[in-house]
């Protein structure tokens, strides 16, 4: 048998193995080898065999559909409008000067919004209302692409000190005050809100790490007090107005060699990939050779509260450390919290926290201390489709000194290891995590995982060499969100119908199908809104793509959005009444650069470089986002 043929069957034997024990219907003929190369979109038990052409319109997504061009443009359908909400190097604050590419300091990109946006949290103003035409806009700056920010186009490797200076200014959070009038958002400039948050804001180390002797570093005597937050990916938004950011590839602003270090294992564990920040050269900070422990400060869950511009950040041990994609709070019917969070890496984990404490609508200076104290537990998906949460727990089954953890702290500095001793299972990617607020199921989307063999497949991550990835949902059977026994399914493979085995409803048009999901968010009527980074290698824009979540028309992709070239799209968030939808445009024009970009996205200008930006977009007239 030869290996192609090995890895063709072992896929067939668990794809099969997982389509036909859920009981879904396939409109091609079979899943044999053949159907590998061809089209193959399967169904579920919901839908039936016969075309649904005939069939009604999708009655919450009526929009027409945008085609898969790769251009310099950001565009999105008939009937809608956008428009640039706030760009890197716009000031957020009153009395800062213009602007000015060439000429950038520190303290200016101190007082303007950061580079590359991700994530994007929407909090109504005043605290407690629902508007929709007033708020904080709440952003992360992941990281930057120095040959894109700088004139001369300079490697992240060849940072001058100043531009060092700039650099780290650039990235964090920035809180921004909206507000919208006659269907125009401005930025209020002179908000008492308006924040930056920075690699250098103090900060504080909470719940049972806190403190731990290994979080002792030149920054902290006391493994508590820390500084900062920075590679920040995706987020959320808590019930009770906080923001949670999720720290994510923060290996790579570190240099030094970790090996020597008393942590070598831990960071082996944790992954140390691409070193693109030379930031330790001018500051011991960021020397592993001078200060080995200030890594553990990373990698951890950061909940910030926008209402209150003078309070202290709080880095969440309880929610665990590794490369946090971002981190999403849901309300048990018994009060208790509970948070979901995916570990962007490929083979990696998704999690979950139980508070110890109930919600109270009431006191929020209770709610803020809720994701202190808790239970954290990893996913194990079986394949008889339930999905078993494994509590990683100081003292329980092999997490003691005999695998050395000496405390819960260390169960949550070492949360991956924990992960990996309670049989967690290795997923493609995963990226955002988030429960539908109508339905109470939660949504992980997988990016991909092009590592993925063909002898470690498992039914939740089915397909070996996984390019285009898949959104896995699951639910806990009697809805107690605490419950560690839920059910799953999958709820989509991604990549084109004709070319990969995918999961689609049938009527799936050729500009329906995604790849890459990334960031998701949901519409008040629980219409999923996907958002991609990566499908620009499959020959098709990024951008962001809607369907439903149940009933007829679910799995029913659309393509709503289109985003210039280079770019990856994310931070979908919708005010309550879903009538704005902002979004993130991050990393226009990567793969050039600031001499030669691909695009000058948004300003089109000669003398302005491509800005990363924040989008909203309205529906000509007003109206339900989609409708
Ligand atoms: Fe920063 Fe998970 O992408
Ligand atoms: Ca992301
Ligand atoms: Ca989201
Ligand atoms: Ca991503």
């Amino acid at each position: 048998m030869n290996s192609e043929h090995k890895k063709t069957q072992a896929f067939e034997q668990v794809l099969d193995a997982y389509v036909s024990r859920r009981g879904f219907l396939r409109n091609a003929s079979s899943l044999g080898a053949a159907a590998l190369a061809s089209s193959c979109a399967i169904s579920t038990q919901e839908s039936t065999s016969q075309s649904r052409s005939d069939l009604n319109p999708p009655a919450s997504l009526g929009f027409k559909e945008l085609d898969h061009t790769i251009d310099e443009s950001f565009s999105v359908p008939e009937g809608y409008q956008s428009q640039v909400l706030v760009r890197w190097g716009d000031a957020i604050f009153d009395g800062v000067e213009a602007f000015d590419p060439r000429s950038q300091t520190a303290k200016r990109q101190l007082q303007s919004f950061g580079y590359n946006n991700d994530f994007i949290g929407f909090v109504p103003l005043p605290l407690g209302s629902q508007s929709s035409e007033h708020g904080l806009l709440v952003v992360n700056h992941e990281y930057t692409i120095p040959e894109l920010m700088f004139p001369g186009s300079p490697k992240g490797q060849k940072l001058s000190r100043e531009q060092v200076d700039v650099d780290i200014a650039a990235h964090g959070l920035s809180v921004v005050e909206i507000k919208q009038v006659d269907g125009v958002w401005q930025r209020v400039t002179s908000s008492q809100y308006n924040r930056r948050i920075t690699p250098d804001t103090p900060m504080q180390i909470t719940g049972a790490a806190a403190g731990n002797p290994r979080l002792q570093s030149i920054i902290s005597k006391d493994g508590v007090h820390t500084l900062g937050t920075y590679g920040n990916c995706a987020g959320g938004v808590t019930p009770w107005g906080t923001i949670l950011t999720g720290e994510e590839n923060v290996d790579g602003f570190f240099s030094g060699d970790y090996k020597s270090t008393d942590e070598a294992d831990n960071y082996e564990r944790f992954g140390m990939f691409k070193r693109y920040k030379n930031w330790g050269e001018y500051i011991d900070r960021w020397n592993l050779d001078k200060n080995p422990h200030e890594l553990l400060h990373m990698g951890w869950i950061v909940e910030i509260d926008p209402y209150d511009p003078q309070s202290k950040p709080k880095k969440r041990t309880t929610l665990g450390r590794y490369k946090h994609e971002g981190c999403n709070v849901f309300i048990n019917d018994d009060g208790h919290v509970v948070a979901y969070s995916g570990d962007d890496q490929k083979f990696e984990y998704i999690y979950k926290f139980v508070s110890k404490n109930k919600y109270d609508k009431d006191n929020r200076a209770a709610n803020l201390n809720l994701l202190e104290e808790g239970t954290l537990y990893v996913a194990q998906f079986k394949e008889d489709g339930t999905l078993q949460w494994q509590p990683l727990v100081y003292g329980q089954g092999p997490l003691t000194e005999k695998n050395n953890f000496a405390s819960q702290g260390d169960v949550y500095i070492d949360a991956r290891r924990a992960a990996d001793l309670m049989a967690a299972t290795p997923m493609d990617r995963p990226e955002d995590v988030e429960v539908n607020p109508v339905t109470g199921k939660v949504y992980a989307m997988l990016t991909n995982n092009s590592d993925r063999k063909a002898d470690d497949l498992n039914p939740a991550n089915p397909r070996p060499h996984n390019k285009h990835g898949q959104i896995i949902e699951f639910w806990p059977e009697n809805g107690d969100h605490s419950d560690q026994r839920f059910r799953w399914e999958l709820f989509l493979l991604a990549g084109d119908p004709k070319k990969t085995v995918a999961l689609y409803h049938p009527d799936t048009s050729d500009r329906g199908w995604l790849s890459c999901p990334d960031n998701c968010a949901f519409d008040r009527l629980g219409n999923l809104w996907i958002c991609s980074d990566g499908a620009q290698h499959s020959g098709i824009a990024d951008g962001m793509w809607a369907t439903e979540v149940s009933g007829s028309h679910r799995g029913l992709t659309k393509r709503f959005m289109r985003i210039p070239i280079g770019a990856e799209m994310c931070g979908p968030f919708f005010t309550p009444d879903s009538e704005n939808l902002f979004c993130s445009v991050q990393h226009p024009a990567s793969g050039s650069s600031y001499d030669k970009p691909s695009t000058r996205w948004p300003d089109f200008s000669d003398d302005m470089p491509p800005r990363p930006a924040v989008m909203v977009t309205r529906k000509i007239g007003g109206g339900r986002i989609g409708s």
